[in-house]
Formats: C-alpha cells, sequence, structure tokens
C-alpha cells in the first residue's frame, strides 16, 4: 500500500525513516501487503536525501494517484494544512496527523468530513507524541466515564522547569538552553506561553468529554513569570511547579479546562516527570487513576505514533473507525473565573491582611517582607475580589490534588 507525506521537516522526515527501517517488521506482523511511501511533499527539495527522488511540488499528484490510499499531514500550522487534509479526505484518501494546531482548531470538521468520505482521519501523535494517549482513551478505557485529564504536555517548558527546580537555573538561562538543544522553537512563544500544550488539552478534552473545545475558551498561563523563590517555596511545601494543562467534569454538564504553572505535590507520579518528557494522567469512574509517561516530541518518537495511525488505517480500508465529537457549544467550557483550587500565593503585602480574608491558610514562609502561604479552594472571581487593591503579590499559582 502507497503512502504520501505533507511536509518533510523533523516529523515527516522521522515518519519516511520509520516506516523504511521498520518495513519488514510492519509487514509481518500488520500489513501484509506492505506499506511504502510513494511520494513527499514539499516546498523545498532536498539534494542528496535519501528520499530525495519522492519529493514533488504538487498537491495533485498525491490526489490524482489512486494507489496512494493514505496521507500523512506533518506540515504543521492551520494552513495550507487544513485545505490539503480536506482535500484528501474528499478524494477518498485517509489522513493522519501529528499537527495539534489543526486538530485544536479544525478536528470536529475533519472528522465530519472523513466520516462524508467513508475515510479515517486520525491524529495520535497530536497530543503526546509519541505517548499512546487517543487510542487508550478511545479503546482501552471506553468503558469508563473519564471525569479528570491532566497532563505535563510541553516538553520544553518541562525542560526549563525541571533546570530551574534541580539546578537553580534561572528561566532565561534555562530557555537558551532549551533552544540551542532544539527543543524549543527560535521563537518560543507557543511553548512558554502554554498554546502549544492549550492546544494539546483541546483534543483530549473533546475525546474524552465529548464536544469540540476551541483554545480560546481555556485560561491558558505559561511559566514565563515563575520565579526561582517560587521553585523554592514549592520544595520547602514537598512539591514542585510544573505546566500543567487539566480538564475536568463539573457534574453538572460542563467542563472545566486550563493551563497554567501549578504546585504539584512530590507524591504526584507526575512530579517526577522531568526534561523534555511528558505524561497524562487520566481519571476514570471504573479504572481509576492511569499514567501515561514517554516522548512527547521529538523525530522518531512523534513518528512511532504517527506510524502506528498509518498502520491503522492500512487496516481499516473498508471500514472506518468510529469515533469524534460533537461540535462546541457555548458554555460548555465554564469561565475560568468559576474554577475552583487552592492557591499558592507569594508576595511583599501585609501577610496578615491577605490570610485574614481566607477561612484558613497554611503558610509556607512568614517573615518580615515576605509571605508564602496556601489558601483553602476558591474561586478564582473570589480569590480576585480578597486580593484586590492590596499591593505587593507576586506570585498566584494554582495548586493540584493529583
Ligand atoms: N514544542 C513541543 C514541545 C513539541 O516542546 O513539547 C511537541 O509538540
Amino acid at each position: 500500500m502507497f503512502v504520501a507525506i505533507m511536509g518533510y521537516g523533523v516529523v515527516g522526515s522521522g515518519v519516511a525513516n520509520c516506516l523504511k527501517q521498520n518495513y519488514n517488521h510492519i509487514k509481518e506482523n500488520s500489513v501484509p501487503e506492505g506499506l511504502e511511501v510513494r511520494y513527499i511533499l514539499d516546498l523545498r527539495d532536498f539534494p542528496g536525501d535519501p528520499f530525495e527522488s519522492l519529493v514533488i511540488h504538487d498537491l495533485d499528484t498525491i490526489i490524482d494517484d489512486p494507489e496512494v490510499k493514505i496521507v500523512v499531514e506533518t506540515m504543521g500550522g492551520l494552513h495550507p494544512a487544513y485545505e490539503f487534509v480536506t482535500e484528501c479526505l474528499k478524494s477518498g484518501k485517509s489522513v493522519v496527523t501529528s499537527n495539534k494546531e489543526l486538530v485544536a482548531m479544525k478536528g470536529y470538521e475533519l472528522l465530519l468530513t472523513a466520516r462524508e468520505n467513508n475515510v479515517n482521519f486520525m491524529f495520535e501523535a497530536s497530543v503526546g507524541g509519541g505517548i499512546p494517549l487517543i487510542r487508550p482513551i478511545i479503546s482501552c478505557l471506553a468503558a469508563n466515564e473519564i471525569t479528570e485529564v491532566a497532563g505535563i504536555l510541553n516538553g520544553t517548558t518541562n525542560f526549563i522547569l525541571t533546570k530551574m527546580i534541580n539546578e537553580n537555573m534561572p528561566f532565561d538561562e534555562a530557555l537558551k538552553i532549551a533552544q540551542s538543544l532544539g527543543y524549543a522553537e527560535k521563537d518560543p512563544t507557543a511553548d512558554v506561553e502554554g498554546i502549544d500544550a492549550c492546544r494539546k488539552i483541546c483534543i483530549l478534552a473533546a475525546l474524552c468529554f465529548g464536544r469540540h473545545v476551541y483554545p480560546e475558551s481555556v485560561h491558558t498561563e505559561g511559566i514565563r513569570n515563575i520565579t526561582l523563590k517560587d521553585v523554592e517555596y514549592a520544595k520547602k511545601w514537598g512539591g514542585v511547579i510544573k505546566l500543567i494543562a487539566s480538564a475536568s467534569k463539573t457534574g453538572d454538564g460542563h467542563i472545566t479546562a486550563s493551563v497554567s504553572p501549578a504546585f504539584v505535590r512530590n507524591e504526584s507520579q507526575l512530579a517526577g516527570v522531568n526534561g523534555v518528557f511528558n505524561a497524562a494522567l487520566l481519571r476514570g469512574n471504573a479504572v481509576g487513576d492511569v499514567v501515561f509517561y514517554g516522548q512527547g516530541a521529538g523525530s522518531m518518537p512523534t513518528a512511532s505514533a504517527v506510524a502506528a495511525d498509518v498502520i491503522d488505517c492500512a487496516k481499516h480500508t473498508c471500514c472506518r473507525k468510529e469515533f469524534g465529537w460533537k461540535a462546541s457549544e457555548e458554555g460548555f467550557v465554564i469561565p475560568y473565573d468559576d474554577f475552583v483550587s487552592p492557591f499558592y500565593i507569594r508576595g511583599n503585602a501585609d501577610a496578615e491582611k491577605v490570610a485574614s480574608s481566607f477561612s484558613n491558610v497554611q503558610f509556607i514562609e512568614n517573615a518580615p517582607g515576605e509571605f508564602a502561604l496556601i489558601t483553602p479552594p476558591v474561586s478564582v472571581k473570589e480569590l480576585k475580589s480578597k486580593l484586590d487593591g492590596i499591593d505587593g503579590i507576586g506570585s498566584v499559582i494554582r495548586v493540584t490534588d493529583y
């Protein structure tokens, strides 16, 4: 069976290599007729590359070839990925993507288009890179009502926070190292500001809770404002600061969804996820908590998930895999103001003034000119009103119970 790849970057080249390297294994175990890359669509040429002869520059070559049944989209970005994927699906080809922006923004529409054309649209690599997450949710955990999903879904920010926690390294220095190692982009905004993690939690929330969740409905904070002082107080409290993307059912048909730095207890399975590794915790009403851990980025780990989807498509050319979610609905994600959690507050304000506005607080530090405390659970709205007009609040960070 023949496959085309659109976008020959880090992931696309990984997919080409993975399918070639494991050709015999895949043929013997999964797809008896074999899986071969026939075209690689890219704007660029790749002289000297082992796949140089497969490079094309025109989508029609793929669309017009009836032997290409599966197309991999690893271009990234929304446009023209959305248009190209739509055209492939409409021409009767299954599509596999690693593109989280595409799935977070257009997943509902593309799943519908796939259904209308009786083909598959799969995106295992779009959330946890090489970590199996989507198939476990739609298959292995299908008998559970999932009540909560929470994860460390961005390797770059986790690498930076790990440096801050383990080596007392300031944010800017850690970011520079992440960039020099190729983890963070030259413009690291999407990673550092939580945008990448937001797209991923949107996809998980849609799968777990049944409706499309758009990134703009998800409160998103990055890690730029985390200081070494906060890291130190988290240690004193008995935990670490992680960038947590989470979503949970509220019990009345709505969900919460957010991305923000958060205090995580040392005993939590998420606390030990270090460096560029990712993890996701799923809370099911039958299974309890399950945690998935592994490499959330990188050429071959991501290619592993893409290639697995390609194999699944190859095994389901006659019958599509039925999965998806409903359209988005206004108010499905509750406003962040209604989100309830304990919070860590640090500052040089009048500690007693801050503490006395809550029923009880747990002090981590209460020294002249500096305090750090944990509040009882409060809504964000309540928290804002209690801190309104108080000068000298340094940091406010969510505290989790994972
Ligand atoms: N920039 C992302 C990360 C890559 O650091 O996790 C995978 O989405």
